[in-house]
């Protein structure tokens, strides 16, 4: 059966069963569900639903709404609303000091970065606390969204004392990579990791319905010296990691 069809009106619509925007909502739930409308794959224009249902406009763009606030449909500037794909679920190990660049690779995924701020600052009193750094000294800061496969997975923001990585602009793709480079990769890490909802800005930058779940992971990394070299808070998508640790009996 085609969308057009299923939508027609004769089927569902009920005249006292409630709002029509939300009888509109669950047919096109019911649309997505049942892979008549499968992932990826675009809504027919607002004014085209309208005809077929014979529903105003404003009834359909309330509807359509609707499913872009749950994280079922996400509207693509200049082409329309499109059925969201489900994320591949992707498992960490949470015993390894790995980067996300070889998290992904390691899963054959490509890994892009959507700079969002990277530069020389001057550091916060939890920055230089966390840090270590003596007053009047200057921190570099890299914040970006990290993609693998073209999907959005997290939002990383990543503090470190300017003689680690006096250049933030010389990262490119992989941090663990520069600080390699310069003898300054970290051999030991502490991670905390909490649960969050996504504030709407989080949530829009990692292509989620606003208040999804999300991990807040913040890892302090450490030279051999003991030295901290970096402190990332990063926001990962709850519906896109699983977290896996092996345990031991400690003798
Ligand atoms: C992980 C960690 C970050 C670290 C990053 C480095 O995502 N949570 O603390 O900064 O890896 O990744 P890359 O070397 O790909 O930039």
């Amino acid at each position: 059966m085609n969308v057009a069809e299923f939508l027609k009106p004769d089927t569902w619509f009920t005249a006292h069963a409630g709002p029509r925007y939300v009888q509109l909502r669950h047919r096109l739930e019911e649309a997505i569900n049942m892979g008549i409308l499968p992932p990826n794959s675009s809504l027919p224009p607002e004014r085209e639903i309208a005809e077929i249902t014979d529903l105003s406009r404003v009834t359909v763009r309330k509807a359509i709404h609707e499913l872009v606030k749950t994280g079922m449909v996400e509207q693509r500037q200049g082409s329309g609303s499109f059925v969201r794909a489900p994320v591949a679920r992707v498992e960490q190990s949470l015993s390894h000091l790995t980067s996300f660049t070889e998290d992904m690779k390691s899963r054959g995924l490509e890994t892009t970065s959507r700079w969002l701020e990277r530069g020389v600052f001057l550091p916060s009193p939890e920055e230089m606390m966390m840090l270590g750094l003596p007053s009047g000294s200057s921190v570099a800061r890299i914040y970006r969204l990290r993609e693998a496969g073209d999907q959005p997975m997290a939002l990383e923001r990543a503090s470190l004392p300017l003689d680690i990585l006096p250049n933030p602009v010389e990262v490119t793709v992989s941090l663990y990579d520069v600080l390699e480079r310069s003898g300054n990769r970290p051999v030991r890490a502490a991670q905390k990791i909490s649960a969050v909802n996504l504030t709407p800005e989080d949530a829009a930058l990692l292509g989620v319905a606003e208040g999804a779940a999300g991990l807040s992971i913040q890892r302090i990394s450490y030279l051999e010296s003991g030295r901290v070299v970096e402190v990332t808070k990063s926001v990962y998508r709850g519906d896109a990691y699983d977290f896996v640790a092996e345990l031991r009996l400690s003798d």
